[in-house]
């Protein structure tokens, strides 16, 4: 900020600090966002709270908010095995936020090929999978991407912008309902992101 005060610098200079500031001032706002919605959360400050409600509506408000982020990297999004509805005890809008940082994920670390979503009606569960044909994780990583702040070193996704907070969120979601959330994956071909919601 300082630096473009200063009156011996360009237009030019004072208009790439200020855009620079600009980038980082965002960043901040994500960070401190993230963190108080995972306090928040975890405290019970927030209630994650079922109510009967579409769960394929919650799936496709989900698509449409990374639609463009995914046109934009030529991904297409293929929705498989979904109901025209399905009236399902879940919290609509925490489930939203769960699938969409999943989403996220898969369109970040994913450079071409395809993301899929399919659900699926077990006699316990109901699961909404989230394929995609991107970087992938070794084993190993399967149980450390969930925990705060974790990024995988030394892989494609730290050229990535992320604060490691979006896969704990979404477990945390997923758990506070009953359910869970998994992961299967091969290094190099992609990855499915299994959410799980207790039938009842
Ligand atoms: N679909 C995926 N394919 C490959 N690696 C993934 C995928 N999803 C998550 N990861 C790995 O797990 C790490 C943690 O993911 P998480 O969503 O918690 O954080 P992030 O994406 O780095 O940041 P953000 O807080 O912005 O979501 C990522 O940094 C990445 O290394
Ligand atoms: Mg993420």
């Amino acid at each position: 900020m300082d630096l473009s005060l200063e009156p011996s610098h360009t237009e030019e200079e004072r208009a790439s600090f200020l855009s620079e500031c600009k980038k980082q001032t965002e960043k901040i706002g994500w960070l401190t966002d993230a963190l108080l919605k995972i306090a928040r959360l975890e405290t019970g400050l927030i209630a994650v709270t079922k109510i009967s409600a579409d769960l394929v509506k919650t799936v496709r408000d989900a698509v449409s908010s990374v639609t463009a982020q995914a046109t934009a990297k030529g991904l297409p999004i293929i929705i498989e095995r979904l109901p025209d509805t399905l009236s399902f005890a879940h919290d609509p809008v925490w489930t939203k936020e769960a699938l969409c940082n999943i989403l996220d994920n898969a369109v970040k670390y994913t450079k071409a090929g395809s993301i899929t979503i399919a659900l699926e009606q077990g006699p316990l569960y109901t699961h909404v999978d989230v394929a995609d044909t991107g970087i992938g994780l070794a084993p190993e990583e399967y149980a450390k991407i969930f925990a705060r702040f974790y990024r995988v070193r030394g892989h494609a996704a730290q050229r990535v912008e992320g604060t490691g907070l979006g896969l704990p969120i979404a477990r945390e979601i997923m758990r506070q309902q009953g359910g869970n959330i998994t992961v299967a994956s091969e290094l190099g071909k992609g990855s499915t992101f299994s959410l799980f919601l207790q039938n009842c």
